[in-house]
């Protein structure tokens, strides 16, 4: 049946973020294809979920017998799906990390471990629930998590809605924005003091929990730099407040680890998992310690579809996959080769005022001009429409709508990169041209 976009417009709920006009049909690999069968080389991976590429065979193939065999039964019962996917998720998340609850997206996910990391604190008989989260922050659209989320664009005409209590928000690690309009390095990175501030002046001295990003996604692929994180961690372990690790966008392989945390050498007490862990089927999951595990009692925590058995396999398969074929290392490999290739674009093209990311999560920041640094948002809007029509789907994000967001699955190759360079290039050139679309 045609009319996709007339019918969208008529039945589904218009409440959705400003979407791109193409109407995909089919998927393999890296690449997506159209209702009139033009191909698309996706460089977003439907907001960095499909690391292992689009219906790769072994997800397919585990799904189908899944399928077949038991769809649903929820987990009043003992099935060996989520069973399977904890064990190989306690092999590959940090040491810290051993067991798991099973949730239905990111945003639950997160709601989930606050909820279990304030359980953990009723228990050590902790006087305040406050939780701290970063500026800039995305965490989900549920209430808590919108909450926490560092960014007033997702949440005008929401009242209260957005303002659960407890919730106070830090500077963000945003070296080229600095917050606090220093320089890093000679900075020695003075925003990981604003948590242990936060502490002390904006809560009655005690918090139950800091949850970060380890890169933040939808801020604008902001990547602190490495002493952020030890540092921030040291406050949390001196003042006993649990640190969520929030790898929702950066889990799987993305970043060219396993996780994002391990870049840092984080051993968190919770950590959210969503996205790329499902291979393409929605599932999130949470992570935590023995240490907050031994304070959750039987009926605090449970979703009817958690721990559904064809998510479940489909994840282990997609775990599988990253293994195997060693997506992470791949990623790191082509990440740096598109990074390299970025920068040197950006020498000569003015408009590009950062590169910046790792792995396959990368981040292309425009500016109308590099000494204000005004960000360049209808630019960055165009340069990704120019790009769609050259069969290449970009993201477009970041706080100020400015960042190029380059997360395509990690099973691209060399030629992907190159013509990616090569089209953003165009894409950028053609703006400054009279008429520039
Ligand atoms: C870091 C992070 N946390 C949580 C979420 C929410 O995930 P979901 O959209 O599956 O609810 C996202 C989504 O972009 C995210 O990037």
């Amino acid at each position: 049946m045609s009319g996709v976009f007339e019918r969208d417009s008529k039945y589904l709920l218009q409440s959705l973020p400003s979407r791109t006009r193409l109407h995909i049909t089919r998927g393999r690999g890296a690449r997506v294809w159209d209702s009139s069968g033009r191909e698309y080389l996706d460089f977003f991976s439907g907001i960095a979920v499909n690391n292992v590429g689009h219906c790769h065979p072994r997800v397919v193939e585990a799904v189908k017998k899944q399928a077949e065999t038991l769809m649903h039964t929820s987990l009043l019962y003992y099935i060996d799906p989520p069973v399977r996917l904890a064990e190989k998720l306690a092999e590959i998340t940090p040491r810290s990390i051993s067991r798991f609850f099973f949730a239905n997206s990111g945003a639950e996910a997160v709601e989930g471990a606050v909820k279990l990391a304030k359980k953990y604190a009723y228990k050590n008989r902790k006087s305040a629930s406050h939780v701290i989260a970063l500026d800039l922050s995305f965490h989900g659209r549920t209430a808590l998590a919108l909450t926490l989320t560092g960014q007033h664009k997702y949440k005008h005409g929401l009242g209260a809605f957005a303002n659960y209590p407890g919730v106070v928000h830090v500077a963000s690690p945003y070296c080229y924005r600095c917050p606090l309009g220093l320089d890093y390095p000679r900075c020695g990175v003075k925003c990981a003091e604003a948590l242990e501030d936060a502490i002390n002046r904006r809560t009655p001295g005690e918090a139950t929990a800091f949850i970060a990003e380890p890169i933040q996604g939808e801020g604008g692929i902001i990547t602190p730099p490495v002493e952020y994180f030890k540092k921030v961690n040291e406050v949390c372990g001196r003042y006993g407040v649990l640190f969520i690790c929030d790898e929702v966008q950066t889990g799987f392989g993305r970043t060219g680890r396993l996780f994002a945390a391990e870049h840092y050498g984080l051993e968190p007490d919770l950590m959210t998992m969503a996205k790329a862990l499902g291979g393409g089927l929605p599932i999130g999951a949470i992570g935590v310690s023995e240490e907050v595990a031994s304070a959750i009692d039987a009926g605090d925590h449970f979703s009817t579809f958690g721990g559904n058995p064809v998510a479940c396999a489909a994840a282990s398969a997609a775990i599988e996959a990253v293994l195997d074929e060693m997506l992470h290392e791949r990623a790191e490999k082509l990440g740096r080769m598109l990074m390299d290739g970025l920068k040197e674009v950006q020498e000569e093209l003015g408009l590009i005022g950062d590169v910046r990311g790792k792995g396959l999560m990368v981040g292309v920041e425009l500016v109308k001009d590099r000494e204000t640094k005004e960000p360049a948002d209808k630019e960055a809007a165009k340069a990704a429409e120019h790009a769609l029509r050259e069969g290449v789907i970009i993201g477009v994000g970041g706080v100020y709508k400015n960042v190029l967001r380059l997360q395509p699955p990690l099973v691209i190759d060399e030629n992907d990169v190159n013509r990616v360079v090569e089209t953003i290039e165009r894409s950028i050139r053609s703006l400054s041209k009279p008429g520039g679309t």
